[in-house]
C-alpha cells in the first residue's frame, strides 16, 4: 500500500473468510506492512458481529498497539443453515431478514462506532467495507434477494453517514463501500456466476491497489473491484 505510511498497521476483520484471507495474505507479503492483525469468530480477540460487547473488547484490545492506518471489513452472509437468497416475496421470512441485517449492517455499523477511534489522525488511513454491487438501489434491475440487496442499501447508507461525520475529525481518512466482484466462496458457492467467478486473490489485489488511489474527498464512495463509481 504505497499511500499509507511505511511500517503502516492493518486490520481485517473476517480474515477467515476467502476474500477477508486473501487480504491478509496480501498485506503479509508488502514489506510497507509494519503490522497485521486478522480478527473473526475465531481469533483472539475474538469478535462476533452479531455480539456486539465482542466488537468493543476487540477494539479495547488493539487500540494501544494503534493509530492503525488500515481496516478492512471482509465479513458478509448471503445464506445459512436454512436461508437461501429469496426469489420472490412470498419467500421472505422475517427472522432470515433480520439475521441478514445483523450481519451485513448493524455488525459493520457497530465496527465502525468501535474501530474508527483506533485509525490515525495525523497520517492517512483507510477504512473499507464489503458492500455488494445488488445492494445500489440505482443498479436494481433483476429483483429478488431481498434481505441481503436491503441489508447491503442499508450498510451502505451507514458508509456514507460515517464518511461525514468522520471527515470533521479524520479529514486524512478514507472511508469506502466496496464491491469485489463475483469470487469464489463459500458465499458464491450455491451460485452460478453468469460469467464465472474471479479467484478471492485477484478480488483482494484489486481492492487494495483500488483503496490505495481513493483521494479524502472520495471519502464516502462506493466503489467496484475495477475502480468504478457505483450507484447508490
Ligand atoms: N463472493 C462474492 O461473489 C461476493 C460478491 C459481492 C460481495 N461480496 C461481499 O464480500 C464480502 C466477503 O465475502 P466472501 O466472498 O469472502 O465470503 P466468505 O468466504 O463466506 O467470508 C465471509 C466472512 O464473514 C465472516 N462472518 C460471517 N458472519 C460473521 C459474524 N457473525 N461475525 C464475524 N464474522 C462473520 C465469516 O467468518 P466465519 O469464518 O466465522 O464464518 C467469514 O470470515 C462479504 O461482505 C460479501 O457480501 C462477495
Amino acid at each position: 500500500m504505497q499511500s499509507l505510511p511505511t511500517n503502516y498497521r492493518a486490520l481485517v476483520i473476517g480474515s477467515s473468510g476467502a476474500i477477508g484471507s486473501a487480504m491478509v495474505a496480501h498485506l503479509r507479503a508488502d514489506p510497507r506492512c509494519g503490522e497485521l492483525v486478522g480478527l473473526g469468530r475465531s481469533s483472539t480477540p475474538r469478535l462476533d458481529l452479531e455480539d456486539e460487547s465482542t466488537i468493543a473488547a476487540a477494539a479495547a484490545a488493539l487500540r494501544a498497539s494503534g493509530p492503525w492506518h488500515l481496516v478492512v471489513v471482509a465479513t458478509g452472509m448471503l445464506h445459512g443453515p436454512g436461508q437461501m437468497p429469496e426469489k420472490r416475496l412470498a419467500q421472505l421470512r422475517c427472522d432470515d431478514m433480520l439475521r441478514s441485517f445483523a450481519i451485513n449492517a448493524v455488525g459493520p455499523a457497530a465496527v465502525l462506532t468501535h474501530f474508527t477511534p483506533l485509525l490515525a489522525r495525523e497520517e492517512r488511513s483507510l477504512f473499507a467495507v464489503l458492500s455488494a454491487k445488488v445492494g445500489s438501489i440505482g443498479d436494481n434491475r433483476l429483483g429478488g434477494w431481498y434481505s441481503y440487496r436491503a441489508a447491503k442499501a442499508a450498510l451502505n447508507m451507514i458508509v456514507k453517514t460515517a464518511s461525514i461525520e468522520l471527515a470533521r475529525t479524520h479529514p486524512r481518512t478514507v472511508l469506502a463501500a466496496l464491491h469485489p466482484g463475483t469470487v469464489d466462496s463459500r458465499l458464491s458457492a450455491p451460485f452460478h456466476a453468469a460469467h464465472g467467478k474471479r479467484p478471492a486473490s485477484q478480488a483482494a489485489a484489486d481492492l487494495l491497489a483500488v483503496l490505495d488511489k481513493l483521494d479524502p474527498a472520495e471519502s464516502g464512495s462506493f466503489h467496484a473491484y475495477d475502480g468504478e463509481r457505483l450507484p447508490w
